[in-house]
């Protein structure tokens, strides 16, 4: 026997030096949701150790988490003013776009500020676009989703993530962002985004479950989860579309698909560590059926073994203050 892997596995040292992966500070971005009201720090239930922070929380837990190493944010504006339009998502004193003023004027390009581009948080129905006839209707939201984006970018948003899912949305936003001379105002596409049941705590808190009106689910525009071609081609629409970022949404059950989007796309890959990934280890570690540190490094691990260059996770803070990488 001559090829033994084992031989670089013998000790730590060795193990470190031979790892084809590693998981930079800056690699990680921290989801936020955020509210109208500025002193308000809600924790939220099924999202432990998160809460819905008002502009002063936020400043404060931003500031330690930059000295910490994480230099990107995703906001999600939270709020009860909901209309069939969601016409608060691009409200100039939305919460959305006052956090994201805030911390550019405190923070500038020491941190990217990324905003989410939807309407589910800001519609009374909870769906991603406007409906009409009780069906989600694609072209006719593309208006309001650029709207959004515009006023995120006006605020002083480095980079707009749309989540919806409609067709022909990233061309819409790029040219209305074009359009208001925010030419350098980057684009990370939620390119492949399946019909997912790990986005259960999300919904709770960012109160976007669809409800009253419409369909019951979002199957009619998000990714059918046995479809793993289809997201390569989602992937090449959306790069061609103008997108500099294409993510992949959930992470751990859709491997296959980073690396597939991976290989497609020569632009940066992200990877969306979802709500109930987040929930299930913190779960599995609070019932004491495995360290929460050794859930985390091998879900990061894997992520970025599968093709990911950056990963949004709830957990990128605990990880970095606790040493878990
Ligand atoms: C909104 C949106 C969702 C998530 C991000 N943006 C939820 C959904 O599509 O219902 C999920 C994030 C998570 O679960 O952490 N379009």
């Amino acid at each position: 026997m001559s090829d033994r892997p084992r031989r670089l596995r013998r000790t730590a040292a060795l193990r470190d030096l031979c790892a084809e992966v590693r998981i930079a500070p800056a690699s990680l971005i921290q989801p936020h949701f955020v509210v109208a009201d500025d002193r308000a720090d809600r924790p939220i239930v099924a999202l432990p150790g998160i809460s819905r922070m008002g502009i002063e929380p936020l400043l404060r837990r931003v500031e330690t988490d930059l000295e910490l190493g994480i230099r990107s944010v995703l906001l999600f504006g939270v709020t009860d003013h909901k209309d069939p339009e969601g016409r608060t998502g691009e409200d100039a004193n939305g919460p959305a776009q006052r956090a994201v003023a805030a911390l550019k004027r405190r923070f500038g390009d020491d941190l990217t500020v990324m905003a989410d581009v939807c309407l589910c948080t800001y519609t009374d129905h909870g769906h991603c676009g406007l409906l009409h006839e009780g069906q989600v209707a694609n072209d006719p939201s593309l208006p309001r989703l650029a709207a959004q984006a515009v006023s995120l970018a006006e605020a002083g948003a480095d980079v707009i993530a749309p989540s919806d899912m409609m067709d022909g949305r990233v061309a819409a936003i790029r040219k209305a962002l074009d359009g208001r001379g925010f030419v350098d105002r980057a684009i990370m596409s939620y390119a492949a985004k399946y019909a997912s049941a790990f986005y259960g705590p999300f919904r709770e808190a960012a109160d976007s479950a669809p409800k009253n009106a419409g369909p019951k689910d979002r199957k009619s525009y998000q990714m059918d989860y046995r479809n793993g071609r289809e997201a390569v081609r989602e992937a090449l629409l959306d790069q061609a579309e103008g997108a500099d970022i294409l993510m992949v949404k959930p992470a751990l059950a859709y491997l296959d698909v980073i690396a597939a989007v991976r290989q497609a796309v020569d632009r940066p890959v992200a990877a969306y560590l979802v709500s109930g990934e987040y929930a299930a280890i913190k779960l599995l570690a609070r019932e004491g059926l495995a360290a929460e540190a050794d859930l985390v490094r091998e879900h990061f691990t894997a992520v970025r073994r599968a093709g990911a260059d950056a990963l949004i996770t709830y957990h990128a803070r605990a990880a970095l203050e606790q040493r878990w990488l």
